[in-house]
């Protein structure tokens, strides 16, 4: 069994040694530009077309994250047929239960007035917010999403969820589809945004869809940077309709010097490490649905490439 990889900004030696002591049998290569040569699968991160327009006898390629947005923009240069599977959860839900939590009890906690206090000398007594009204909303009810719901669970929050098809999730009240994205909208005091990025999700955090909250709610996005549209999210924060926003993920990445977020006071930025990809649970995960796959069976984390994710 041949293995291409390709990751960009990772180094591929511990990842071919860890692939390698998963797969004893498959021979692995770093593909390289001109780099033709058969083979049967792909491990890759945002890899160029190259590497797969054109290739035949491929029984599969591995996306090194739990996002397709990246590979599938390689359209037609995609091969026709070959299934792409993406990572399900490989040690990300827990990264993502830990960031969310993190992020939900700052605010509710206001902890993150308290540190604004601390910086002006200032000892000011505040009390929590009521957790009745303080309902936590996730867009995307996916393998993340479900995570996030469950860790939030035990606090009591009132939970919200929003997915493209119906579900049913004991303590999550579950709106779907766009019919249901206004009641959704206007129930939640905190949006979590986890949703995969597609032609749908594209732009769905804008100033329409914000100022469908409660006045004052908070935004927390982990999923992509394109979701939002930024200029409406600073407009929001002056006008106090969003009293803060957590964001893990930005239009470009790095965020430019410059950009007006580094100097909005009621926005966190985190430089897209709400979950990362962790090398020994990817590979163990990609080896085991290899393993599926040559015994002929189906695997977790396909990726339906009409629906764009
Ligand atoms: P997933 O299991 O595929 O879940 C996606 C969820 O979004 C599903 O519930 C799906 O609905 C819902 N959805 C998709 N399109 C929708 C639409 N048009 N309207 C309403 N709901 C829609 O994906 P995941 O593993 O949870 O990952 C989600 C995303 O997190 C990734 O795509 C990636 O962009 C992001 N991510 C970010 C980081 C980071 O570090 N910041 C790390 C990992 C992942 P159905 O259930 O009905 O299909
Ligand atoms: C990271 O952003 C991922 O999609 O895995």
């Amino acid at each position: 069994m041949r293995i291409l990889f390709h990751a960009v900004d990772a180094n591929p030696a511990p990842w071919l040694a860890d692939l390698q002591a998963a797969l004893p049998q498959a021979q692995l290569r770093v593909w390289e530009a001109g780099d033709d040569a058969p083979a049967d699968y792909a491990v890759v991160w945002k890899p160029p077309a190259e590497m797969l327009r054109d290739r035949v006898g491929l029984k599969g390629v591995f996306n090194l994250g739990a996002g397709v947005d990246a590979i599938l923009q390689l359209g037609d240069a995609l091969p026709a047929g070959v299934p792409i599977v993406r990572l399900d959860d490989a040690g990300m839900g827990v990264q993502m239960a830990e960031y969310v939590t993190w992020a939900v009890l700052r605010y509710f906690r206001r902890f993150d007035q308290f540190d604004a206090q601390q910086k002006s000398g200032q000892w000011r007594f505040a009390k929590p917010h009521d957790k009745r009204s303080f309902s936590i909303g996730i867009l995307g009810l996916g393998v993340l999403g479900q995570r996030i719901a469950a860790a939030l669970s035990p606090f009591g929050f009132p939970l919200l969820g929003w997915s493209r098809t119906p579900k049913d999730l004991p303590g999550v009240a579950c709106h779907a589809g766009s019919a249901g994205l206004d009641a959704f909208l206007a129930a939640s005091r905190v949006v979590v945004c986890v949703l995969p990025l597609t032609g749908e999700t594209t732009g769905i955090l804008n100033r329409d869809t914000l100022s469908k909250l409660p006045h004052g709610s908070y935004l927390i996005n982990v999923a992509r940077g394109m979701h939002l549209v930024e200029a409406d999210l600073t407009a929001l924060l002056q006008s106090g309709q969003i009293a803060g926003a957590t964001l893990d993920v930005f239009r470009q990445e790095p965020l430019p010097a410059g950009h007006p977020f580094w100097q909005e006071p009621r926005i966190t930025i985190t430089p897209h490490i709400a979950a990362v990809t962790l090398r020994g649970d990817s590979v163990r995960q990609i080896a085991a649905k290899i393993g599926r796959m040559e015994a002929g069976h189906d695997v977790p984390g396909l990726v339906d490439r009409t629906r764009g994710y």
